[in-house]
């Protein structure tokens, strides 16, 4: 027997009913199906931080379906994250996705999310070094970490929030968690950078470019041209030292440019970056992407998260890889990593309670 259809705003994640439709807090359901929503529902994904990188993070997961989304500011700013949620969700009849999508000021909504993203701090203006945001941002990422220890203690953190870094140690130590679900999403935007400039002055696709970086989020990161290729072709049959040279420079300083140019610090890119984290995790893909991972023994780093090639699956960080280095290439990652030790022993300082 077909059973009576009976159109209503339903809660994807079990509810039967709401009030208020238009606080988006709820997607339209078709109650034809007996399925439980607890066993099948759609992944969830919270973002800390609504504005240009937490809303562009909210724009591609909702592009690619990656699940409902919930997209957190200060109370100040829920309005913001409100109305910037409605008007993503009413993207959905056209881009062809269905989520969820709620903004919000209450931790709560946070609950049984299986990732979140942290881009809560402030950007870079013109003049300013990742670094400098440090002080303010410690504090806002502490306690965002211990609303999310609180309210979701089984999710997989993406720390975006600069220092970066210091970020990742921050969320750590705050939030208790295992090393393999905190992550911090650099490497990502620094390689796409880096084969963006690449396939531009080859004159190829971006897609036929395959590159690695390691090392921190900074002017010192380590673009490896040893392990960059063109669809297999090692890119040094194809650029001279110098073409490749101006390329690794262009990608450390891409953050930079970008500042300069806009007064604030770029966003399309670093939620893309944090975005393909999110989806390798949420789909367990076990890709190998390069982020911000905890490393002890690898590398000889000794206890801090560092950029290296990780896969990443739906624990979080399954495993760091641990690729042969030239001596050069060496140098410029122990350089990396002392500045992220560096930057670590500034926190430790600055915050006795997260020594
Ligand atoms: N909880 C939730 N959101 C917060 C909190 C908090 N405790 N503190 C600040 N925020 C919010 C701000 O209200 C603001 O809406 O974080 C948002 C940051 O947005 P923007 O100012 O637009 O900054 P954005 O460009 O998104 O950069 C955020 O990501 O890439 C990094 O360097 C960048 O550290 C910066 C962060």
């Amino acid at each position: 027997m077909v059973p009576k259809v009976n159109l209503k705003f339903g809660c994807a994640r079990g509810q039967t009913s709401v009030s208020d439709p238009f606080t988006m807090r709820c997607s339209p359901i078709h109650p034809l199906t007996s399925r439980d929503p607890n066993t099948m529902r759609r992944a969830k994904i919270s973002i800390i931080g609504a504005g240009n990188v937490g809303a562009s993070c909210a724009m591609w997961a909702a592009a690619k379906e990656l699940g409902d989304i919930v997209l957190v500011d200060i109370p100040d700013k829920v309005g913001v994250a409100q109305g910037k949620a409605i008007d993503l969700a009413c993207c959905g009849p056209t881009e062809r996705f269905d989520a969820s999508i709620i903004g919000t000021s209450d931790y709560a909504d946070v609950a049984k999310s299986d990732v979140i993203i942290v881009t809560a701090g402030i950007p870079r203006k013109p003049g300013m070094s990742r670094d400098d945001l440090i002080a303010t941002n410690v504090k806002i990422v502490r306690s965002v970490s211990e609303q999310i220890a609180a309210n979701a203690p089984d999710a997989v953190v993406i720390l975006v929030s600069n220092p970066l870094d210091a970020m990742v140690y921050t969320a750590w130590k705050t939030t208790g968690f295992p090393t393999n679900r905190i992550v911090g999403q650099a490497g990502c935007l620094d390689v796409a950078r880096f084969r963006t400039f690449i396939a531009g002055k080859i004159g190829c696709s971006v897609e036929d470019v395959s590159a690695l970086l390691l090392g921190g989020h900074g002017d010192d990161m380590v673009p490896l041209a040893s392990y960059t290729s063109v669809h297999g072709i090692p890119v040094s049959q194809l650029l001279s030292a110098d073409e490749i040279t101006a390329c690794v420079e262009r990608a450390k300083m891409g953050g930079g440019e970008v500042v300069k140019l806009m007064g604030t610090s770029a966003y399309y890119a670093p939620a893309s970056g944090s975005i393909l984290m999110a989806e390798a995790i949420i789909k367990d893909k076990k890709r190998i992407l390069p982020c911000a991972a905890y490393c002890d023994s690898e590398y000889g780093v000794g206890g801090y998260f560092v950029g290296v090639p990780a896969v990443l699956g739906s624990s979080g960080v399954e495993k760091v890889i641990e690729i042969d280095l030239n001596a050069e290439e060496k140098a410029l990652m122990d350089e990396s990593v002392s500045h992220v030790k560096d930057l670590v022993g500034t926190v430790r300082e600055t915050f006795p309670d997260l020594a």
